[in-house]
């Protein structure tokens, strides 16, 4: 059988214009391929978190305006770009927070404008390769953060992670995950805990799986379990991804991490964030300036219960994702080093 591992998280179909993405949704009981041919089915998908995680929204971002753009009837520029640009806004609007949404996007906006004497026909074929380099770009950089991660790691050590930052959230290797991937090939016998991440389960479901399907020694737990865990000794270092990391390092991710960052402190285990530099927002000065999306209260009253678990009419919060402040965070780890506190200067690596 084949391992998840061996499937792409997000592929380019140019033979029938399609994005393929593995419906995220569906694992780990199934594994579905999906195939996104219109905007609205590439909308959908992130919308539905069908593809997730920041890096793999931008991926699939941009296959899908390429995608798009590629359908765009149009012979003369000026045409042609006003519907790239109504398509990408309509992209853009999927998710708010993960910035390599509107990072991926706009690298593809680049490519029309600086093609925009050429015929429509060849910034076509300019977004088809500047999608593919996104993608292979993203290969790599992980591999880059996945060294440079561990650099800070110890065979043997106990490592927490929050969400999916692993490989189905990327292209290849994940970002938090990638020094646990790097090490475990060198013989670094890791032992992870994952959380299972309410309300939509992306440790349970999707952390605990890629890590297990790699060999990876994996325990899940609860969310409510990480100061269990931590106060036992069990851990020496936290990883965790990030959706967006603003110009002082403030940190957006998965609803979650900020509770287990302010119990890492508690405990004197350092805090990790792992991301691509295209996940720094240097618009966004501090972490009160980042959008956090909220989503439906379903997610939290009958998601993944067998029959509904909460009274009916109850008022539900539900923010995707919470600012973890830089004084909580030990090191931000991405392609290029290990920046370290006071961030800012730092950062501009
Ligand atoms: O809502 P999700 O599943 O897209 O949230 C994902 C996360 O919070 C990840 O930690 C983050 O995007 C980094 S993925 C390398």
């Amino acid at each position: 059988m084949k391992n998840i591992l061996d499937y792409e998280t997000v592929a380019l179909d140019e033979n029938d214009s399609s994005v393929i993405i593995i419906d995220q949704t569906k694992l780990p009981n199934e594994v579905t391929l999906k195939k996104l041919y219109t905007e609205s089915e590439i909308w959908e998908a992130i919308y539905h978190l069908e593809v997730r995680g920041a890096p793999a929204i931008g991926v699939a971002a941009a296959f899908g305006i390429y995608i798009v753009a590629k359908n765009i009837n149009a012979e003369e520029y000026a045409e042609f770009y006003a519907e790239f640009i109504k398509q990408k806004n309509y992209l853009n609007s999927s998710r708010p927070t993960a910035v390599n949404l509107a990072w991926a996007l706009n690298r593809m906006e680049a490519v029309c404008l600086a093609k925009k004497n050429a015929p429509v026909a060849e910034i076509k074929e300019a977004l088809r390769l500047e999608a593919n380099k996104i993608k292979a770009e993203d290969i790599e950089i992980c591999r880059k953060i996945g060294e440079n991660g561990l650099t800070l790691l110890k065979p043997g050590d106990g490592i927490l992670t929050h969400c999916n930052a692993g490989q189905l959230a990327t292209s290849k290797y994940g970002t938090a995950t990638a020094p646990i991937y790097l090490g475990h090939e060198r013989n670094y016998r890791f032992r992870v805990f994952a959380d299972e991440t309410r309300p939509l389960l992306q440790g349970a479901r999707l952390t605990a799986y890629e890590l297990m399907a790699h060999g990876v020694d994996v325990s899940l737990i609860c969310d409510n379990m990480s100061a269990a865990v931590m106060q036992k000794g069990l851990i020496q270092a936290v990883l965790v991804g990030a959706d967006r990391i603003s110009a002082n390092g403030d940190t957006a991710n998965k609803i979650g991490t900020l509770v287990v960052a302010i119990v890492a402190k508690q405990y004197g285990v350092p805090f990790y964030v792992l991301a691509p530099t295209s996940t720094i927002d240097f618009n966004t000065k501090c972490g009160d300036e980042i959008p956090i999306e909220e989503r439906g209260a379903g997610e939290i009253t009958e998601m993944w219960y067998e029959k509904r678990m909460t009274p009916h009419g109850v008022k539900v919060f539900n923010p995707s994702f919470d600012v973890t402040g830089n004084e909580l965070i030990t090191a931000i780890i991405t392609e290029k080093g290990i920046a370290r506190p006071p961030f800012g200067e730092s950062l501009f690596v």
